[in-house]
Parts: structure tokens; C-alpha cells; sequence
């Protein structure tokens, strides 16, 4: 076979990687927890033809090229040697939701172009295997690979890469997402986990992440999100504290970011069980039970700043489809 096409939700973490212990192999500085999520996706279709001279990358069908394009053309490279093979590829990817603005498209791009790239390069790699090969893309991609909710940890090359600590049916938990801005971010998370060791902050995050860890695998498994919403708030606020106060300072926050972050507080005051989170960008993830998750949407949509509001349950992991984009 020489072309395959996979789709890829993104995912959201609960506890968040930021900072690598290995800048090219994407080890993190930490382990991490998230859930795939359904409602968004990207979708990628990857052909070998012999008779290229170069890849060629349709990003959103825009031409890609900088940094984007060599991102691909390396993860290309690393399937090309896994196949032995040296054909180039023709590539095209399409997310239906905006991508550089803290919903983690990059980890529905890796996971689906690790996929769609192996099986058009003629491999069929196991689950674990396909992990480690998004990882080396972009870490959090590494995360898309199983279904539903997933745990990335290990500490090499060898043992980095995601399992799944609960399927998609376990918990029918919902993300809110608040979008505040369609603007791509000016740093990329790929550029600013090498910022992290400069913040004095960095080291006290770590810290204190094993036993937030602990406590957000065990909300999962028990479906409580009351016990593992004041963690995942204060993971995310944690990882901002660390991209604020690294140098130089990133600062993904808009006005409307702190709108809902305060509305969130204020509404759980009223009685609403609903908590925040967000990845490097200025869009809230709000998460809540299926029961509330209409209440929440309808508030998002009234709060100023707020464009518009995207809401997705817990998704499967990056699978094979049998369309192409070309
Ligand atoms: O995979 P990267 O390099 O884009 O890193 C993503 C990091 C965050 O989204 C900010 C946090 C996370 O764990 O997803």
C-alpha cells in the first residue's frame, strides 16, 4: 500500500506536559493525563510515489512551508527509515477546528500523520509503537493514540509513550471549550517547552505533580470530577505560572481568558460543577458532567470575549479511514 488516510481527535490534559528532559525526543519533564477529544478532528491522507523529488505538505489546503513543513518532512523521515524506504510523500491534513490557539492541534496532526504515514509506508505498528512514533512528532500526540482517556509516562526514548487508563464509554465527562481568539499563538508550545527550566517556578511544578497525578487517575477511575477539578485547575494554573515567569515571559492569556476564568469561579459558587483548564493559548476548556454541559455552553456563549463555543465528550483513539483527501 502507498496511500493511507487517519483521523486523530486532539486531547486534553488534566495534568499537563511542560518542560522535556530531552528536546529532540520529546521526553517530558513529567508525566500526564488526558482525554481525546471527539467532536474535533483532523484528518490526514499520506501517499509515497516514487517519482517525487520532495514532500509536499497541504496544511488546511495551504501549501505548508518554515517550520511546519520541516516538522513533517522529519516525522516523514522517521517512518521512512522505520520502512526502509526513500520515496517521498505527497501529504494533506484538515482539522475542522482552528488550529495554534491552545486546542492541541498538534496532537491530532502527529497522531494521525504517524498513522496514515506507517500504513502508506507499509507498517502496522502496535499501539504503543504508533505512541512513541507521535511523541517524537510532538510529545502530546503521543496521547491521541489510545481511546478515551490516557496516561504518558516512561522515562526513555524507548519507554515514552501513552497507555490507556479508561476508554471513551467509561466517563461521559464534557469539555466546554470557550474560544477567545482564532489568532495563532506567537510562540508554539514546541518552542516554549525549552523555556521551562528558566522559571523559578519550574522545579516547585514538578514537585508537586506526582501527587496531583494520583489524585486525577483516581477521579478518572472513580468518575469524580469534584475531586479532581481543584487539581486540574491548579495544574493549569501551575504550567502558566511557569510560562508567565520564564524568560523570556509567555503570556498566552486574552481579556477573555480572565473573563471566563472568573465566571467559572462565580458559577461554582452558584452551585455549577464545572472547571477550568487550558493547554498554551488563550481558549478555556471548561469541564462538567452531560447534565450541566448545556447550562455551561449557553453561559460561555453570553460572556464577553467569548466567539464561540465548541463542546466535545471523551473521543477514540487515531484509527484508519477508507476516503483520501486527494
Ligand atoms: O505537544 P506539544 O509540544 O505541542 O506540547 C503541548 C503542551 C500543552 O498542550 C501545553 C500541555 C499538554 O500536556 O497537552
Amino acid at each position: 500500500m502507498s496511500k493511507a488516510t487517519a483521523v486523530a481527535n486532539p486531547n486534553i490534559a488534566f495534568i499537563k506536559y511542560w518542560g522535556k528532559t530531552d528536546q529532540a525526543l520529546n521526553l517530558p519533564a513529567n508525566p500526564s493525563v488526558s482525554m481525546n477529544l471527539a467532536a474535533l478532528t483532523t484528518v490526514t491522507t499520506v501517499e509515497f510515489r516514487p517519482g517525487l523529488r520532495v514532500d509536499t505538505v497541504a496544511i488546511d489546503d495551504r501549501p505548508a512551508a518554515g517550520q511546519p513543513l520541516e516538522r513533517v518532512v522529519e516525522h516523514l523521515d522517521r517512518v521512512r527509515s522505520l520502512a526502509g524506504i526513500t520515496a517521498r510523500a505527497s501529504v494533506a491534513s484538515r482539522s475542522d477546528f482552528p488550529a495554534g490557539t491552545g486546542l492541541a492541534s498538534s496532537s491530532s496532526a502527529f497522531a494521525a500523520l504517524s498513522l496514515a504515514a506507517t500504513r502508506a509506508a507499509g507498517l502496522d505498528l502496535e499501539e504503543a509503537a504508533l505512541s512513541r512514533l507521535s511523541r517524537l512528532g510532538s510529545g502530546s500526540a503521543c496521547r491521541s493514540v489510545p481511546a478515551g482517556f490516557s496516561l504518558w509516562e516512561g522515562d526513555s526514548d524507548e519507554e515514552s509513550f501513552a497507555r490507556q487508563v479508561a476508554p471513551s464509554g467509561h466517563w461521559d465527562l464534557v469539555d466546554v471549550i470557550a474560544l477567545v481568539a482564532y489568532r495563532h499563538k506567537a510562540v508554539s508550545s514546541h518552542d516554549g517547552h525549552a523555556l521551562a527550566a528558566t522559571s523559578p517556578l519550574h522545579e516547585a511544578r514538578l514537585a508537586a505533580v506526582p501527587g496531583w497525578l494520583e489524585t486525577v487517575l483516581e477521579g478518572i477511575r472513580d468518575r469524580n470530577l469534584a475531586a479532581m477539578g481543584p487539581i486540574i485547575e491548579a495544574d493549569a494554573l501551575a504550567m502558566h505560572g511557569v510560562m508567565m515567569t520564564s524568560v523570556p515571559s509567555l503570556l498566552y492569556w486574552m481579556p477573555g481568558t480572565v473573563a471566563v476564568l472568573q465566571a467559572v469561579r462565580m458559577w461554582r459558587k452558584e452551585g455549577l460543577e464545572v472547571w477550568f483548564t487550558l493547554d498554551a493559548g488563550p481558549n478555556v476548556h471548561c469541564l462538567c458532567g452531560p447534565a450541566d454541559a448545556e447550562e455551561v455552553r449557553d453561559r460561555l456563549g453570553n460572556l464577553e470575549g467569548v466567539r464561540d463555543v465548541l463542546v466535545s465528550g471523551a473521543g477514540d483513539g487515531v484509527r484508519p479511514v477508507d476516503y483520501h483527501l486527494f
